[in-house]
């Protein structure tokens, strides 16, 4: 009889760890949110946004702990994006799960940001600027339903540094940064990234003297599909 319980136990806690209560329609929506704000700007270097379900397993790692501060970057990153630094979003609300309302309270931030400046008067823009970065491609996020609050924990790749904060994008013609990679508005690298320990240099997937990481590659995908999100799933 112990011994059951004991499995019983075991299996829940497996099952908690793998288990998120971000639903398909949830990923779409977060992903499309970010992107409304993100082509809202007039930029010449805005990169596409995707859902990377990699970058949300941890992020849900850490919504299951319902503590309201970030983890550490180490946390974050992922084996098949080394060096990638990852950044994070927070958020907690009393309210039933709402991304959509979530994503517009970090987007407000944007009455405190000019730029060049980042923040104009001491209030938070850290949260916008993240949502904002030209060079974030991907989004993964977790949601916990704590005991006192909801958790909503979203975490980027590239992530912000606190130099980016006072540029978050370059003011310009859409596309005018990438005219070979172009995807509606947006500079497509489609999740690509640099590897190892460095900066995206620019919109133009280009990685010198680094090479791009194809990460899609390592789940045995050899070519991009405009559906590779679903493929990862
Ligand atoms: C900063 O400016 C915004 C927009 O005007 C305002 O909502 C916010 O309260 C201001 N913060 C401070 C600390 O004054």
């Amino acid at each position: 009889m112990a011994g059951r319980i004991l499995l019983a136990l075991t299996l829940m806690l497996i099952f908690q760890v793998a288990v998120t209560q971000v639903t398909q329609a949830d990923k779409t929506l977060i992903a499309s949110v970010h992107d409304k704000y993100r082509s809202s700007v007039q930029s010449s270097n805005m990169m596409k946004m995707r859902y990377h379900d990699g970058i949300a397993a941890k992020a849900q790692i850490h919504a299951n702990k319902c503590h309201f501060q970030h983890d550490s970057s180490a946390d974050r990153a992922l084996p098949e994006l080394p060096g990638v630094y990852v950044g994070q979003n927070l958020a907690y609300s009393t309210g039933g799960k709402n991304w959509q309302y979530i994503i517009n309270l970090w987007a407000s931030e944007m009455q405190n940001f000019k730029m060049g400046v980042g923040s104009t008067n001491g209030s938070a823009v850290g949260h916008y600027t993240q949502l904002m970065l030209w060079k974030t491609q991907a989004v993964g996020c977790g949601y916990k339903e704590c005991p006192r609050f909801k958790l909503y924990v979203c975490n980027y790749a590239y992530g912000q540094y606190t130099w980016d904060i006072k540029y978050p994008w370059k003011v310009g013609s859409k596309c005018a940064d990438c005219p070979n990679n172009c995807n509606n508005g947006f500079c497509d690298c489609k999740m690509q990234f640099c590897n190892s320990k460095t900066d995206i240099k620019d919109a133009k997937c280009n990685c010198t003297p680094w090479w791009l990481l194809k990460w899609w590659e390592q789940k045995g995908i050899s070519t991009w599909t405009t559906d590779i999100e679903s493929a990862l799933a």
